[in-house]
Protein backbone atom coordinates (compact mmCIF):
# COMPACT_ATOMS: atom_id res chain seq x y z
CA UNK A 1 0.00 0.00 0.00
CA UNK A 2 1.71 3.56 -0.99
CA UNK A 3 -0.96 6.43 -0.03
CA UNK A 4 -1.92 6.15 3.09
CA UNK A 5 -2.53 8.53 5.72
CA UNK A 6 -3.02 7.56 9.35
CA UNK A 7 -3.29 11.08 10.92
CA UNK A 8 -1.56 10.11 14.22
CA UNK A 9 -4.71 9.37 15.77
CA UNK A 10 -5.34 6.62 18.73
CA UNK A 11 -5.60 3.09 16.55
CA UNK A 12 -6.59 4.86 13.73
CA UNK A 13 -10.05 5.07 14.17
CA UNK A 14 -9.99 8.54 12.59
CA UNK A 15 -7.30 7.08 9.70
CA UNK A 16 -8.30 8.54 6.25
CA UNK A 17 -8.30 7.39 2.58
CA UNK A 18 -7.14 10.08 0.24
CA UNK A 19 -9.19 10.53 -2.47
CA UNK A 20 -6.53 9.70 -5.06
CA UNK A 21 -6.06 6.29 -3.05
CA UNK A 22 -10.05 5.61 -3.61
CA UNK A 23 -10.29 6.20 -7.08
CA UNK A 24 -6.92 4.36 -8.00
CA UNK A 25 -8.44 1.48 -5.79
CA UNK A 26 -11.28 1.48 -9.16
CA UNK A 27 -8.40 0.97 -11.29
CA UNK A 28 -7.48 -2.38 -10.43
CA UNK A 29 -8.45 -5.11 -13.02
CA UNK A 30 -10.07 -8.04 -11.27
CA UNK A 31 -11.94 -5.46 -9.13
CA UNK A 32 -13.15 -2.79 -11.39
CA UNK A 33 -16.39 -2.54 -12.42
CA UNK A 34 -17.82 -1.65 -16.00
CA UNK A 35 -18.36 1.85 -17.05
CA UNK A 36 -21.44 1.98 -19.06
CA UNK A 37 -24.23 4.36 -17.44
CA UNK A 38 -25.12 8.04 -18.57
CA UNK A 39 -27.24 11.12 -17.00
CA UNK A 40 -30.18 9.64 -18.66
CA UNK A 41 -29.71 6.43 -17.17
CA UNK A 42 -28.94 7.90 -13.75
CA UNK A 43 -32.27 10.11 -13.76
CA UNK A 44 -33.86 6.59 -14.85
CA UNK A 45 -31.89 4.94 -11.97
CA UNK A 46 -33.12 7.92 -9.91
CA UNK A 47 -36.89 8.11 -10.65
CA UNK A 48 -37.09 4.25 -10.72
CA UNK A 49 -35.62 3.64 -6.57
CA UNK A 50 -37.84 6.74 -5.59
CA UNK A 51 -41.19 6.20 -6.72
CA UNK A 52 -42.47 3.25 -4.63
CA UNK A 53 -43.86 2.39 -1.49
CA UNK A 54 -43.73 5.50 0.15
CA UNK A 55 -46.58 7.29 -2.66
CA UNK A 56 -48.68 3.60 -3.51
CA UNK A 57 -48.75 3.04 0.22
CA UNK A 58 -47.80 5.55 2.67
CA UNK A 59 -49.77 8.44 1.48
CA UNK A 60 -53.27 7.39 2.55
CA UNK A 61 -52.34 5.88 6.07
CA UNK A 62 -50.47 9.41 6.73
CA UNK A 63 -53.10 11.62 5.70
CA UNK A 64 -55.27 9.60 7.59
CA UNK A 65 -53.85 9.25 10.69
CA UNK A 66 -51.23 11.98 11.06
CA UNK A 67 -51.89 15.21 8.79
CA UNK A 68 -55.01 15.05 6.52
CA UNK A 69 -54.92 16.66 3.26
CA UNK A 70 -52.06 18.88 4.33
CA UNK A 71 -49.59 16.06 3.68
CA UNK A 72 -48.99 17.66 0.44
CA UNK A 73 -47.36 19.84 2.94
CA UNK A 74 -45.12 17.21 4.74
CA UNK A 75 -43.75 15.97 1.51
CA UNK A 76 -42.40 19.49 0.45
CA UNK A 77 -41.12 19.44 3.57
CA UNK A 78 -39.72 16.22 3.60
CA UNK A 79 -38.66 17.11 -0.66
CA UNK A 80 -36.73 20.18 0.66
CA UNK A 81 -34.83 18.30 3.16
CA UNK A 82 -33.53 15.77 0.50
CA UNK A 83 -32.72 18.86 -1.96
CA UNK A 84 -30.40 20.35 0.50
CA UNK A 85 -29.14 16.60 0.86
CA UNK A 86 -28.65 16.07 -2.59
CA UNK A 87 -26.50 19.29 -3.30
CA UNK A 88 -24.28 18.04 -0.89
CA UNK A 89 -24.49 14.45 -2.59
CA UNK A 90 -23.81 16.09 -5.82
CA UNK A 91 -20.72 17.86 -4.85
CA UNK A 92 -19.32 14.64 -3.10
CA UNK A 93 -20.25 12.20 -5.90
CA UNK A 94 -18.66 14.72 -8.22
CA UNK A 95 -15.33 14.67 -6.61
CA UNK A 96 -15.15 11.09 -5.47
CA UNK A 97 -16.51 9.19 -8.54
CA UNK A 98 -15.62 5.78 -6.32
CA UNK A 99 -18.64 2.74 -5.83
CA UNK A 100 -20.23 3.19 -2.25
CA UNK A 101 -21.95 6.33 -1.74
CA UNK A 102 -21.85 8.56 1.69
CA UNK A 103 -19.38 5.44 2.99
CA UNK A 104 -16.57 6.24 0.20
CA UNK A 105 -17.22 9.90 1.03
CA UNK A 106 -17.12 9.74 4.65
CA UNK A 107 -13.55 7.22 4.10
CA UNK A 108 -12.67 10.48 2.76
CA UNK A 109 -12.78 13.31 4.95
CA UNK A 110 -14.00 12.04 7.95
CA UNK A 111 -12.12 9.18 8.87
CA UNK A 112 -12.36 4.93 8.98
CA UNK A 113 -14.54 4.63 12.31
CA UNK A 114 -17.01 6.85 10.97
CA UNK A 115 -17.02 5.51 7.30
CA UNK A 116 -17.33 2.10 8.52
CA UNK A 117 -20.30 3.63 10.94
CA UNK A 118 -21.94 5.02 8.04
CA UNK A 119 -21.57 1.55 5.63
CA UNK A 120 -23.04 -0.13 8.34
CA UNK A 121 -25.93 2.61 8.65
CA UNK A 122 -26.41 2.66 5.07
CA UNK A 123 -27.49 -1.27 5.46
CA UNK A 124 -30.69 -0.09 7.15
CA UNK A 125 -31.68 2.70 4.32
CA UNK A 126 -31.03 -0.07 1.60
CA UNK A 127 -31.07 -3.89 2.98
CA UNK A 128 -33.65 -3.30 5.40
CA UNK A 129 -35.47 -0.73 2.65
CA UNK A 130 -35.47 -3.72 -0.06
CA UNK A 131 -37.07 -5.90 2.28
CA UNK A 132 -39.54 -3.42 3.15
CA UNK A 133 -40.73 -2.85 -0.41
CA UNK A 134 -40.94 -6.24 -1.39
CA UNK A 135 -43.55 -7.01 1.28
CA UNK A 136 -45.27 -4.16 -0.30
CA UNK A 137 -44.89 -5.24 -3.38
CA UNK A 138 -46.27 -8.89 -2.44
CA UNK A 139 -49.20 -7.22 -1.00
CA UNK A 140 -50.36 -5.66 -4.60
CA UNK A 141 -49.69 -9.00 -6.43
CA UNK A 142 -51.68 -10.73 -3.52
CA UNK A 143 -54.42 -8.61 -4.16
CA UNK A 144 -54.24 -8.54 -7.64
CA UNK A 145 -53.90 -12.43 -7.78
CA UNK A 146 -57.22 -12.56 -5.55
CA UNK A 147 -58.76 -10.60 -8.35
CA UNK A 148 -58.59 -13.16 -11.01
CA UNK A 149 -59.58 -16.00 -8.36
CA UNK A 150 -56.26 -17.44 -7.10
CA UNK A 151 -55.42 -17.37 -3.82
CA UNK A 152 -52.05 -18.29 -2.06
CA UNK A 153 -52.60 -19.98 1.23
CA UNK A 154 -52.31 -17.80 4.48
CA UNK A 155 -49.02 -19.27 5.69
CA UNK A 156 -47.54 -18.13 2.16
CA UNK A 157 -48.87 -14.94 2.29
CA UNK A 158 -46.46 -13.15 4.73
CA UNK A 159 -46.34 -12.65 8.64
CA UNK A 160 -48.33 -9.77 9.65
CA UNK A 161 -52.05 -11.58 9.28
CA UNK A 162 -50.94 -15.29 9.95
CA UNK A 163 -51.55 -17.27 13.20
CA UNK A 164 -48.36 -19.12 13.97
CA UNK A 165 -46.19 -19.64 11.19
CA UNK A 166 -45.95 -17.07 7.84
CA UNK A 167 -43.88 -17.13 5.13
CA UNK A 168 -44.07 -14.24 2.64
CA UNK A 169 -43.28 -16.38 -0.31
CA UNK A 170 -43.63 -13.16 -3.32
CA UNK A 171 -41.40 -11.11 -1.15
CA UNK A 172 -38.66 -13.94 -1.16
CA UNK A 173 -38.71 -14.91 -4.57
CA UNK A 174 -39.13 -11.06 -5.88
CA UNK A 175 -35.54 -10.79 -4.23
CA UNK A 176 -33.73 -14.12 -5.70
CA UNK A 177 -34.97 -13.07 -9.09
CA UNK A 178 -33.86 -9.75 -8.77
CA UNK A 179 -30.87 -10.91 -7.19
CA UNK A 180 -30.11 -12.80 -10.82
CA UNK A 181 -30.73 -9.94 -12.92
CA UNK A 182 -28.09 -7.43 -10.91
CA UNK A 183 -25.54 -10.33 -11.72
CA UNK A 184 -26.34 -10.77 -15.09
CA UNK A 185 -24.97 -6.87 -14.95
CA UNK A 186 -25.62 -3.12 -14.84
CA UNK A 187 -26.90 -2.54 -18.67
CA UNK A 188 -29.18 -5.31 -18.68
CA UNK A 189 -30.68 -3.60 -15.38
CA UNK A 190 -30.76 -0.24 -16.81
CA UNK A 191 -32.87 -1.52 -19.62
CA UNK A 192 -35.34 -3.50 -17.64
CA UNK A 193 -35.56 -0.75 -15.44
CA UNK A 194 -36.15 1.99 -18.04
CA UNK A 195 -39.33 0.12 -18.82
CA UNK A 196 -40.69 -0.48 -15.47
CA UNK A 197 -40.00 3.20 -14.91
CA UNK A 198 -42.04 4.36 -17.83
CA UNK A 199 -44.84 2.26 -16.30
CA UNK A 200 -44.72 3.34 -13.10
CA UNK A 201 -44.41 7.09 -13.96
CA UNK A 202 -47.34 6.34 -16.47
CA UNK A 203 -49.15 5.23 -13.91
CA UNK A 204 -48.55 7.81 -11.34
CA UNK A 205 -49.93 10.14 -14.11
CA UNK A 206 -53.13 8.49 -14.89
CA UNK A 207 -53.98 8.98 -10.60
CA UNK A 208 -53.01 12.42 -11.53
CA UNK A 209 -54.83 13.63 -14.44
CA UNK A 210 -57.71 11.24 -14.46
CA UNK A 211 -58.05 11.56 -10.39
CA UNK A 212 -58.20 15.58 -11.10
CA UNK A 213 -61.79 15.18 -12.50
CA UNK A 214 -63.31 13.42 -9.41
CA UNK A 215 -61.78 15.90 -6.70
CA UNK A 216 -64.10 17.30 -4.16
CA UNK A 217 -63.80 20.69 -2.78
CA UNK A 218 -64.92 19.81 0.39
CA UNK A 219 -62.75 16.92 0.89
CA UNK A 220 -59.79 19.88 1.50
CA UNK A 221 -61.52 21.10 4.77
CA UNK A 222 -60.02 21.40 7.06
CA UNK A 223 -56.65 21.40 4.62
CA UNK A 224 -54.62 20.95 7.98
CA UNK A 225 -57.01 19.28 10.43
CA UNK A 226 -56.97 20.65 14.21
CA UNK A 227 -54.36 19.25 16.77
CA UNK A 228 -55.68 16.01 18.69
CA UNK A 229 -54.39 13.80 21.60
CA UNK A 230 -52.68 11.14 20.55
CA UNK A 231 -54.44 7.91 20.19
CA UNK A 232 -52.36 4.53 21.41
CA UNK A 233 -50.58 4.46 17.99
CA UNK A 234 -48.85 7.97 18.16
CA UNK A 235 -47.98 7.82 22.04
CA UNK A 236 -45.83 6.45 24.72
CA UNK A 237 -42.56 5.08 22.79
CA UNK A 238 -43.78 5.30 19.33
CA UNK A 239 -44.55 9.14 20.10
CA UNK A 240 -41.95 11.69 18.41
CA UNK A 241 -39.00 11.92 20.12
CA UNK A 242 -39.31 15.56 20.20
CA UNK A 243 -42.70 15.27 21.92
CA UNK A 244 -41.01 13.39 24.40
CA UNK A 245 -37.86 15.57 25.05
CA UNK A 246 -39.84 18.84 25.58
CA UNK A 247 -42.41 17.17 27.38
CA UNK A 248 -45.25 17.27 25.15
CA UNK A 249 -48.82 15.50 25.22
CA UNK A 250 -47.86 13.63 22.41
CA UNK A 251 -50.40 15.40 19.23
CA UNK A 252 -51.49 14.11 15.76
CA UNK A 253 -52.61 16.44 12.87
CA UNK A 254 -51.79 20.02 13.63
CA UNK A 255 -49.13 21.49 12.55
CA UNK A 256 -47.30 19.51 14.25
CA UNK A 257 -48.22 16.69 12.90
CA UNK A 258 -47.56 18.28 8.84
CA UNK A 259 -43.31 17.73 10.38
CA UNK A 260 -44.63 14.37 12.47
CA UNK A 261 -45.60 13.29 8.79
CA UNK A 262 -42.86 15.01 6.84
CA UNK A 263 -40.52 12.44 9.25
CA UNK A 264 -42.40 9.22 7.59
CA UNK A 265 -43.60 10.19 4.06
CA UNK A 266 -39.28 11.20 3.48
CA UNK A 267 -39.12 7.45 3.01
CA UNK A 268 -41.04 8.03 -0.70
CA UNK A 269 -37.79 10.09 -1.11
CA UNK A 270 -35.31 7.45 -0.13
CA UNK A 271 -33.13 6.66 -2.92
CA UNK A 272 -32.12 9.30 -4.88
CA UNK A 273 -28.87 9.62 -3.14
CA UNK A 274 -28.59 5.41 -4.62
CA UNK A 275 -27.52 7.47 -7.73
CA UNK A 276 -24.45 8.63 -6.38
CA UNK A 277 -23.39 4.82 -5.32
CA UNK A 278 -23.45 4.34 -9.02
CA UNK A 279 -21.04 6.80 -9.80
CA UNK A 280 -18.41 4.28 -10.59
CA UNK A 281 -20.27 3.15 -13.40
CA UNK A 282 -20.98 6.20 -14.80
CA UNK A 283 -19.55 7.39 -18.29
CA UNK A 284 -18.34 11.04 -16.95
CA UNK A 285 -19.63 10.70 -13.12
CA UNK A 286 -18.62 14.36 -13.06
CA UNK A 287 -20.94 15.73 -15.15
CA UNK A 288 -23.78 13.24 -15.14
CA UNK A 289 -24.20 12.09 -11.49
CA UNK A 290 -24.96 15.83 -10.23
CA UNK A 291 -27.38 15.76 -13.22
CA UNK A 292 -28.90 12.41 -12.18
CA UNK A 293 -29.31 12.95 -8.67
CA UNK A 294 -31.04 16.29 -8.87
CA UNK A 295 -33.09 15.32 -11.92
CA UNK A 296 -34.65 12.75 -10.36
CA UNK A 297 -35.17 14.08 -7.16
CA UNK A 298 -37.17 17.38 -8.63
CA UNK A 299 -39.67 15.08 -10.88
CA UNK A 300 -40.59 12.61 -7.83
CA UNK A 301 -40.95 15.85 -5.77
CA UNK A 302 -43.63 17.51 -8.16
CA UNK A 303 -45.54 14.37 -8.92
CA UNK A 304 -45.48 13.51 -5.10
CA UNK A 305 -47.67 16.88 -3.88
CA UNK A 306 -49.42 16.53 -7.35
CA UNK A 307 -50.66 12.80 -5.96
CA UNK A 308 -51.56 13.91 -2.67
CA UNK A 309 -53.25 16.51 -3.50
CA UNK A 310 -55.16 14.97 -6.24
CA UNK A 311 -56.13 12.01 -3.73
CA UNK A 312 -56.80 13.44 -0.66
CA UNK A 313 -59.45 15.62 -3.13
CA UNK A 314 -61.10 12.21 -4.34
CA UNK A 315 -61.66 10.86 -1.29
CA UNK A 316 -61.81 12.51 2.94
CA UNK A 317 -58.72 11.91 4.34
CA UNK A 318 -60.75 10.13 6.76
CA UNK A 319 -61.70 7.24 4.58
CA UNK A 320 -58.26 6.75 2.65
CA UNK A 321 -57.49 3.15 2.82
CA UNK A 322 -53.81 1.89 4.07
CA UNK A 323 -52.88 -1.19 1.73
CA UNK A 324 -53.66 0.57 -1.87
CA UNK A 325 -55.17 4.49 -1.20
CA UNK A 326 -54.62 5.46 -4.93
CA UNK A 327 -56.55 2.39 -6.21
CA UNK A 328 -58.84 2.68 -3.50
CA UNK A 329 -60.04 6.58 -4.13
CA UNK A 330 -61.07 5.80 -7.74
CA UNK A 331 -62.76 2.31 -6.78
CA UNK A 332 -64.68 4.48 -3.86
CA UNK A 333 -65.63 7.12 -6.89
CA UNK A 334 -66.98 3.95 -9.02
CA UNK A 335 -64.15 3.58 -11.34
CA UNK A 336 -62.92 -0.31 -10.58
CA UNK A 337 -60.85 -0.14 -13.98
CA UNK A 338 -58.73 2.54 -12.69
CA UNK A 339 -58.10 1.05 -9.82
CA UNK A 340 -57.23 -2.52 -11.38
CA UNK A 341 -54.27 -0.70 -13.66
CA UNK A 342 -52.90 1.55 -10.51
CA UNK A 343 -52.29 -1.65 -8.47
CA UNK A 344 -50.87 -3.11 -11.89
CA UNK A 345 -48.25 -0.83 -12.08
CA UNK A 346 -48.00 -0.54 -8.59
CA UNK A 347 -47.54 -3.75 -8.38
CA UNK A 348 -44.88 -3.60 -12.15
CA UNK A 349 -43.10 0.12 -10.29
CA UNK A 350 -41.94 -1.33 -6.83
CA UNK A 351 -40.06 -3.76 -8.60
CA UNK A 352 -37.31 -1.56 -9.60
CA UNK A 353 -37.54 0.33 -6.34
CA UNK A 354 -36.26 -3.44 -4.45
CA UNK A 355 -34.17 -3.79 -7.50
CA UNK A 356 -32.10 -0.38 -7.23
CA UNK A 357 -32.18 -0.53 -3.49
CA UNK A 358 -30.28 -3.96 -3.82
CA UNK A 359 -27.86 -2.68 -6.33
CA UNK A 360 -26.71 -0.14 -4.01
CA UNK A 361 -26.23 -2.21 -0.91
CA UNK A 362 -24.15 -4.94 -3.01
CA UNK A 363 -22.30 -1.78 -4.17
CA UNK A 364 -21.74 -0.11 -0.49
CA UNK A 365 -20.98 -3.86 0.82
CA UNK A 366 -18.06 -3.98 -1.98
CA UNK A 367 -16.70 -1.00 -1.78
CA UNK A 368 -16.16 -1.95 1.87
CA UNK A 369 -14.59 -4.96 1.25
CA UNK A 370 -12.50 -3.94 -1.44
CA UNK A 371 -11.06 -1.68 1.92
CA UNK A 372 -10.59 -4.78 3.84
CA UNK A 373 -13.13 -3.51 6.25
CA UNK A 374 -15.20 -6.92 5.41
CA UNK A 375 -13.85 -9.94 3.85
CA UNK A 376 -12.20 -9.10 0.49
CA UNK A 377 -13.23 -12.31 -1.39
CA UNK A 378 -16.46 -10.18 -1.46
CA UNK A 379 -15.12 -7.39 -3.56
CA UNK A 380 -14.24 -9.97 -6.61
CA UNK A 381 -15.74 -8.70 -9.93
CA UNK A 382 -17.54 -12.05 -11.64
CA UNK A 383 -15.35 -12.39 -14.75
CA UNK A 384 -17.93 -12.58 -17.48
CA UNK A 385 -20.28 -10.04 -16.50
CA UNK A 386 -18.05 -7.38 -14.24
CA UNK A 387 -20.29 -7.17 -11.53
CA UNK A 388 -19.89 -7.96 -7.71
CA UNK A 389 -21.48 -11.21 -7.77
CA UNK A 390 -20.06 -12.78 -4.36
CA UNK A 391 -21.52 -9.70 -2.44
CA UNK A 392 -24.93 -9.90 -4.20
CA UNK A 393 -25.24 -13.66 -3.80
CA UNK A 394 -24.80 -13.21 0.31
CA UNK A 395 -26.97 -9.81 0.00
CA UNK A 396 -29.86 -11.24 -1.96
CA UNK A 397 -29.85 -13.84 -0.13
CA UNK A 398 -29.76 -12.36 3.42
CA UNK A 399 -32.45 -10.13 2.29
CA UNK A 400 -34.99 -12.34 0.69
CA UNK A 401 -34.96 -14.51 3.93
CA UNK A 402 -35.59 -11.39 5.70
CA UNK A 403 -38.53 -9.72 3.58
CA UNK A 404 -39.75 -13.75 3.80
CA UNK A 405 -40.08 -13.81 7.99
CA UNK A 406 -40.53 -10.02 8.61
CA UNK A 407 -43.49 -7.64 8.46
CA UNK A 408 -42.08 -4.74 8.26
CA UNK A 409 -44.10 -1.66 7.99
CA UNK A 410 -42.96 -0.32 10.91
CA UNK A 411 -39.01 -0.94 10.26
CA UNK A 412 -39.60 1.68 7.31
CA UNK A 413 -39.25 4.38 10.24
CA UNK A 414 -35.87 2.59 10.85
CA UNK A 415 -34.99 2.80 6.88
CA UNK A 416 -35.22 6.79 7.02
CA UNK A 417 -33.46 7.26 10.46
CA UNK A 418 -30.45 5.06 8.73
CA UNK A 419 -30.46 7.59 5.95
CA UNK A 420 -30.85 10.53 7.31
CA UNK A 421 -28.32 10.23 9.78
CA UNK A 422 -26.19 9.49 6.56
CA UNK A 423 -27.18 13.00 4.81
CA UNK A 424 -25.68 14.36 8.05
CA UNK A 425 -22.33 12.72 7.61
CA UNK A 426 -22.43 13.54 4.21
CA UNK A 427 -23.21 17.36 4.63
CA UNK A 428 -20.61 17.28 7.42
CA UNK A 429 -18.31 15.39 5.23
CA UNK A 430 -18.55 18.34 2.55
CA UNK A 431 -17.61 20.88 5.09
CA UNK A 432 -14.56 18.95 6.31
CA UNK A 433 -13.45 18.03 2.80
CA UNK A 434 -13.32 21.41 1.27
CA UNK A 435 -11.05 22.66 4.23
CA UNK A 436 -8.87 19.59 4.65
CA UNK A 437 -8.52 19.41 0.16
CA UNK A 438 -9.66 22.71 -1.71
CA UNK A 439 -7.19 21.26 -4.34
CA UNK A 440 -9.21 18.54 -5.21
CA UNK A 441 -11.22 19.64 -8.56
CA UNK A 442 -15.11 19.63 -7.87
CA UNK A 443 -16.73 19.53 -10.99
CA UNK A 444 -19.98 20.01 -8.98
CA UNK A 445 -19.68 22.68 -6.20
CA UNK A 446 -22.53 22.53 -3.17
CA UNK A 447 -23.49 26.62 -2.98
CA UNK A 448 -23.12 28.63 0.04
CA UNK A 449 -20.69 26.23 1.75
CA UNK A 450 -20.81 25.85 4.80
CA UNK A 451 -24.31 27.62 5.07
CA UNK A 452 -25.93 25.20 3.32
CA UNK A 453 -24.40 22.19 4.39
CA UNK A 454 -25.13 23.36 8.11
CA UNK A 455 -28.72 23.85 7.00
CA UNK A 456 -28.84 20.70 5.78
CA UNK A 457 -27.53 18.82 8.64
CA UNK A 458 -30.23 20.94 10.90
CA UNK A 459 -32.63 20.11 8.60
CA UNK A 460 -32.00 16.05 8.55
CA UNK A 461 -32.03 16.26 12.58
CA UNK A 462 -35.41 18.06 13.30
CA UNK A 463 -36.87 15.59 10.68
CA UNK A 464 -34.97 12.73 12.75
CA UNK A 465 -36.64 13.96 15.86
CA UNK A 466 -39.86 13.73 15.12
CA UNK A 467 -39.69 9.94 14.08
CA UNK A 468 -40.52 7.72 17.15
CA UNK A 469 -38.46 7.47 20.44
CA UNK A 470 -38.39 3.53 19.85
CA UNK A 471 -36.66 4.04 16.83
CA UNK A 472 -34.13 5.85 18.06
CA UNK A 473 -33.47 2.72 20.29
CA UNK A 474 -33.89 0.32 18.07
CA UNK A 475 -31.26 2.85 15.38
CA UNK A 476 -29.14 2.78 18.62
CA UNK A 477 -28.67 -0.90 19.22
CA UNK A 478 -27.98 -1.22 15.27
CA UNK A 479 -24.59 0.93 15.59
CA UNK A 480 -23.64 -0.72 18.76
CA UNK A 481 -23.63 -3.92 16.81
CA UNK A 482 -21.69 -2.29 13.93
CA UNK A 483 -19.49 -0.79 15.87
CA UNK A 484 -18.27 -3.97 18.00
CA UNK A 485 -17.90 -5.57 14.35
CA UNK A 486 -15.40 -2.78 13.64
CA UNK A 487 -13.27 -3.12 16.44
CA UNK A 488 -13.51 -7.24 16.37
CA UNK A 489 -12.82 -7.53 12.18
CA UNK A 490 -12.50 -4.45 10.29
CA UNK A 491 -10.24 -2.26 11.89
CA UNK A 492 -7.53 -4.93 12.06
CA UNK A 493 -8.15 -6.00 8.46
CA UNK A 494 -8.43 -2.76 7.33
CA UNK A 495 -6.30 -2.04 3.96
CA UNK A 496 -5.45 1.14 5.52
CA UNK A 497 -4.13 -0.54 8.83
CA UNK A 498 -0.32 -0.35 8.87
CA UNK A 499 -0.11 -4.24 10.46
CA UNK A 500 -2.08 -5.76 7.59
CA UNK A 501 -1.68 -5.75 3.51
CA UNK A 502 -3.01 -8.79 2.58
CA UNK A 503 -3.57 -9.72 -1.26
CA UNK A 504 -7.21 -11.70 -0.44
N1 LIG B 1 -38.58 5.77 -2.07
C1 LIG B 1 -38.83 4.39 -2.09
C2 LIG B 1 -40.25 4.07 -1.86
O1 LIG B 1 -41.03 4.93 -1.62
C3 LIG B 1 -37.94 3.64 -1.17
O2 LIG B 1 -40.61 2.91 -1.92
Amino acid sequence: MSTQETQGNAGGYFRTKTVEQSIRDTEEPDRALSKSLTALDLTVFGVGVIIGTGIFVLTGQIARDTAGPAVALSFVVAGLVCALAALCYAEFASTVPVAGSAYTFSYASLGELPAWIIGWDLMLEMALGCAVVAVGWSGYVRSLLDNAGWHLPQWLSGTSDAEGFGFDLLAFLLILLLTGVLIAGMKLSARVTSLIVAIKVGVVLLVIIAGSFFVKADNYRPFVPEAQGATDKGAGMAAPLIQVMFGYEPTTFGVQGIFTAAAVVFFAFIGFDIVATAAEETKSPQRDVPRGLIGSLIVCTVLYVAVSVVVTGMQKYTELTVDAPLADAFKANGHPFYSGVISFGAAVGLTTVCMILLLGQTRVFFAMSRDGLLPRTFSRVHPHFGTPYRSTVLLGTVVAVVAGFTSLSELAELVNIGTLFAFVVVALGVIILRRTRPDLPRAFRTPLVPLLPIVSVLASLWLMLNLPTETWLRFAVWMVIGYVLYVGYGRSHSRMSATTDRAD
